[in-house]
């Protein structure tokens, strides 16, 4: 497989996050984020992201490098702290300014930027009235989006209003081990469906603000399989799927939530206002399909209502990551298929795939074949999708430097260049030379 064989405008990009690189946590203006508050109470031992790969300063020379490893577009999240520090109210000329120069640093060195609105770090000063529980949120976010789309809309053309909904909710509002730790039914429910109200919201907004503007919002997906063929896992299996992969976007597509599937989560309806059915609904340009693992799925008693549970990977005797989760390349294929399956899913793009492994540098190299081979693979299933048809733009890596990892702190190690989180000093893996070369010749 060549470079050459995707389409002519095809883009080839690389995603990271705020919180996960930016640094200066609690300088320069920024207020607190959820996430400042999950990772330095005392109980949480896996380290903090408080300088993280200290993106703040060293802006230049990360974008430096995805304009030398012939990337395309540069996809990064704002942080809404940093720009308004209590979450609406006052804004942080610091904040401002900083987001202006990643932003004019990427236009000079010819790298499109991509932002994302939201990619989990509340400010703690919404979490502190409620945070997503809160329908006050609308309000908020729409003051916040307001203000980014009027501010940088003129340079940024490409806007992604939410990162995973299923991810900051399910594991923030219901399981309770993102910030901002909440758990049960009674949390999760109105977080999601402000979630997915703000979802169609922000787009709206930055369909009026920003003229000829390409907007998208991303889903996270996992190709769900059934234990065996009996019927109660193949049900399972059915609810696992509506739950992570169809949860926000059928709302998107006006197609309301899949409760059909999950019966007991119709009690979202409780949290409906008059209008919310076509407030929830929003002609996205492009959709992201965030993959990394494939989940088995087996009939449980618990959890109540879903009434399925996940098996295991280290149970099932197949590759597994630093995460303890199934590589399954040929899953981002079938993802792809079932999301192009809607009938109002327009362009679809990759806007994140990698994998994570605890890469050590030996000589000054790191020798990371399996993260290739992920690379590779995937990429001949993106090819396969686009020979078959199907809508797909452009394909971003997940991630550039190895960065903080929510939870599970700076063991899990994504990026395809290595970063020494004492020194911040960076080393480009075989996986980053691999894509550099594979990538030279389009
Ligand atoms: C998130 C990233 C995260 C990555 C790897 C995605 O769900 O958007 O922030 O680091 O997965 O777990």
């Amino acid at each position: 497989m060549k470079s050459k064989q995707f389409p002519k405008h095809f883009k080839w990009g690389v995603t990271i996050s705020s919180y996960q690189n930016e640094g200066a946590y609690n300088t320069h203006g920024k207020g607190p984020s959820i996430w400042d508050t999950f990772t330095n109470r005392p109980a949480f031992k896996k380290g903090t992201g408080n300088t993280a790969t200290d993106f703040y300063t060293n802006y230049k020379a990360d974008i430096d490098q995805v304009k030398a490893l012939h990337l395309d577009c540069f996809r990064f999240s704002l942080s809404w702290s940093r720009i308004f520090p209590q979450g609406t109210g006052e804004i942080n000329p610091e904040g401002v300014a900083f987001y202006h120069d990643v932003i004019n640093y990427a236009l000079d060195v010819g790298i499109e930027p991509w932002v994302t609105l939201y990619h989990w770090d509340l400010p703690q000063a919404l979490q502190d009235l409620g945070g997503w529980t809160n329908r006050d949120i609308l309000t908020w976010f729409e003051t916040y989006v307001d203000f980014c789309t009027k501010t940088y809309g003129l340079k940024v053309k490409t806007w992604i209003i939410l990162n995973e909904p299923m991810s900051f909710i399910g594991l923030g509002y219901f399981m309770g081990m993102h910030a901002p730790r909440k758990k049960g039914l009674k949390n999760f429910l109105p977080a999601a469906h402000n979630a997915a109200l703000c979802q169609s919201l922000g787009g709206r907004i930055v369909r009026q603000n920003v003229e000829h503007a390409n907007i998208g919002t991303t889903f996270s997906c996992s190709y769900v399989r059934p234990l065996n063929r009996r019927v109660m896992h193949k049900n399972a299996a059915q609810r696992i799927d509506a739950l992570l992969n169809r949860f926000f976007i059928e709302p998107s597509l006006g197609l309301g939530y899949p409760t059909a599937a999950i019966p007991g989560l119709n009690r979202i309806e409780k949290y409906y206002q008059p209008g919310d059915e076509d407030l929830l609904a929003f002609d996205f340009d492009f959709i992201g399909v965030q993959y990394y693992f494939k989940i088995v799925a087996k009939f449980s008693l618990l959890p109540p209502i879903l009434f399925a549970a996940e098996v295991p990977a280290e149970k099932r005797d197949v590759k597994t990551n630093a995460m303890n989760l199934e590589i399954y390349p040929k899953g981002l294929y079938k993802m792809l298929e079932q999301f192009n399956q809607y009938s109002g899913v327009k362009d679809i793009y990759i806007t994140e795939s990698g994998q994570c492994f605890e890469d050590e540098l030996i000589d000054g190299k790191i020798q990371d074949k399996a993260r290739i081979n992920y690379f590779k693979k995937t990429f001949k299933y993106t090819l396969k999708a686009i020979e078959n048809k199907m809508p797909i733009k452009g394909y971003f890596i997940w991630t550039l430097i190895d960065n903080f990892e929510w939870a599970e702190g700076t063991k899990p190690r994504f990026g395809i260049i290595y970063n020494d989180f004492k020194t911040q000093k960076r080393t480009l893996k075989k996986s980053g030379l691999w894509l550099k070369s594979f990538l030279r010749k389009r």
